[in-house]
């Protein structure tokens, strides 16, 4: 902010409820971590020195291997749990290169839709009788990972668990609750429902093969109260206690913090979680901005980003398997979809894009990423260039009409000025060119024809010629050092 005087300055506070905190003398306050980065490098460098802190000091993955290809089924199947068409889900998901398959919400007692039985963690024997642990056999069997969906820090006002426990609802006496999503918040400070949930999480994570939970909390602290006091912060240690120990107990397991996409998306949390997921809105046109917002504070190796249906369940809108395939690439990969309920066609991009994503994940997982500015504001574009130097990875996503009739080129940056580099086009939209009903103006450049190979510097300082695309469209580029 800026002071009457002209002096700029800048303040940062927790943000406590009126009363929320009282500091007794001689007691110790720890409030929240402040993050701070400053670059004289733009907000890449910002972005740059984020990711390398959250790389070295924050982000622990159990175990050193690649980050497994998703498929989640909440947008394939949604509560409609069958386990033998899940399993057969499964076959087809292993075909398509997938390597964790995830059962999202529905697999517990009573959850037919969102209005019921959150806080009754036990499975649903109707959905399924056999158990969960034929389907997990099944999954492991095909070689994948194992996945579930829990969201423990809720509770339906319909459920068992809230009609044995009315008193356990996170509340300030005399306001009385609106529920969201149909749900409330379970008091975590109150020892004897942090110990059930402790409980029932052990069940699920200690009785059955699982290797990752897919951690939801879909609705807001509203007036959050514990013994007539404002209990938001409190609240907040106990969920990090619960992870906290659920992470001693099963260290091998990996979290995502999902909070219907980017509710939960913070630094403290990723000490405890593998991966987020960053919006519902899987569009992916949106996509591309939601991504791009997270790309300023988190690298790709922590975002979801999964290829969704051809016509999206949020907007309606369609998209190529091109464009969803190209948005996908650069983040955690996943799918979210009934792979059974596609032509052939569709499943064979899913295939393609997951392979793509495996061949360059060790760049997009470790590289440093670049947002590469464009003169034209329909155009996105950015790269993620190896720690040597000696690979990158360049897409280029239309986002509207361009304002401009000829793409400007677009620089590299990152490279190494004096090596030379190999130009490879990986993937393009069909670019009509005229005469061939396509439009007027067109003319591809050069190199997309004949390979090439260039100096880094210059790809860096005069960058490559583009053809003009559709919109909705991406060209991915790939350079390799020679
Ligand atoms: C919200 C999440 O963001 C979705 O991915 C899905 O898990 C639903 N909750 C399930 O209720």
């Amino acid at each position: 902010e800026a002071k009457t005087d002209g002096r700029r300055y800048l303040q940062a506070e927790a943000l406590y409820l009126p009363g929320e905190m009282a500091v007794e003398e001689g007691e110790t306050l720890w409030t929240p971590r402040l993050y701070a980065s400053y670059s004289a490098h733009g907000l890449n460098g910002m972005s740059q020195q984020f990711h390398r802190y959250l790389r070295a000091n924050i982000i622990r993955f159990p175990e050193n291997k690649p980050r497994p290809v998703h498929l989640n089924t909440w947008e394939g199947i949604y509560f409609n749990h069958d386990p033998e068409y899940i399993m057969r889900m499964a076959d087809e998901a292993a075909s398509l290169g997938v390597e964790r398959f995830i059962i999202d919400d529905g697999w517990f007692k009573g959850r037919n839709d969102d209005h019921a039985a959150l806080g009754d963690w036990y499975l649903d024997e109707q959905k399924y009788p056999n158990g969960l642990t034929p389907v997990i056999n099944h999954v492991k069997d095909l070689g994948m990972e194992f996945g579930i969906w829990v969201e423990p820090e809720m509770i339906n006002p319909n459920s068992d668990l809230c009609r044995a426990h009315p008193d356990w609802v996170l509340a300030l006496p005399g306001y009385e609750q609106a529920t969201g999503r149909h749900q409330w918040v379970l008091n975590l400070n109150i020892p004897a429902a942090f110990d059930y949930l402790l409980e029932r999480m052990s069940w699920l994570l200690g009785e059955h093969q699982v290797d990752y939970v897919k951690w939801d909390m879909n609705r807001e602290l509203v007036q959050p109260g514990h013994n007539g006091k404002a209990a938001a912060d409190a609240q907040t240690r106990q969920f990090y206690r619960l992870l906290d120990i659920l992470g001693e107990r099963f260290p091998h397991v990996e979290f995502e913090s999902c909070s219907s996409g980017g509710g939960r998306i913070d630094y403290e949390v990723l000490t405890r979680c593998h991966r987020f997921w960053a919006s519902d809105n899987n569009d992916a046109l949106e996509r591309n901005t939601i991504q791009r917002g997270m790309s300023y504070f988190f690298p790709p190796e922590v975002m979801g980003a999964h290829i969704g249906h051809h016509k999206c369940h949020a907007t309606f809108r369609q998209h190529s398997i091109a464009f969803r395939g190209l948005t996908a690439l650069f983040g955690h990969m996943g799918l979210e979809l009934d792979p059974l309920a596609v032509d052939e066609q569709e499943r064979e991009g899913y295939r393609h894009y997951a392979a793509l994503h495996k061949q360059w994940r060790e760049v997009i997982h470790h590289g440093t990423q670049w947002r590469v500015d464009m003169p034209d504001s329909t155009t996105l574009a950015q790269g993620i260039v190896s720690a040597d130097q000696r690979q990158g990875l360049f897409i280029v996503s239309q986002m509207a009409m361009p304002d401009y009739t000829l793409m400007m080129p677009l620089r590299m940056p990152g490279l190494a000025a004096n090596a030379r580099y190999r130009i490879t086009l990986l993937d393009h939209p069909n670019i009509r060119l005229t005469g061939e009903g396509g439009h007027t103006m067109r003319k591809l450049p050069a190199w997309m024809e004949t390979p090439q190979t260039v100096s880094g510097e210059w790809l860096m300082q005069a960058g490559l010629a583009l053809p003009v695309l559709d919109p909705e469209t991406a060209i991915l580029i790939g350079v390799e050092r020679v």
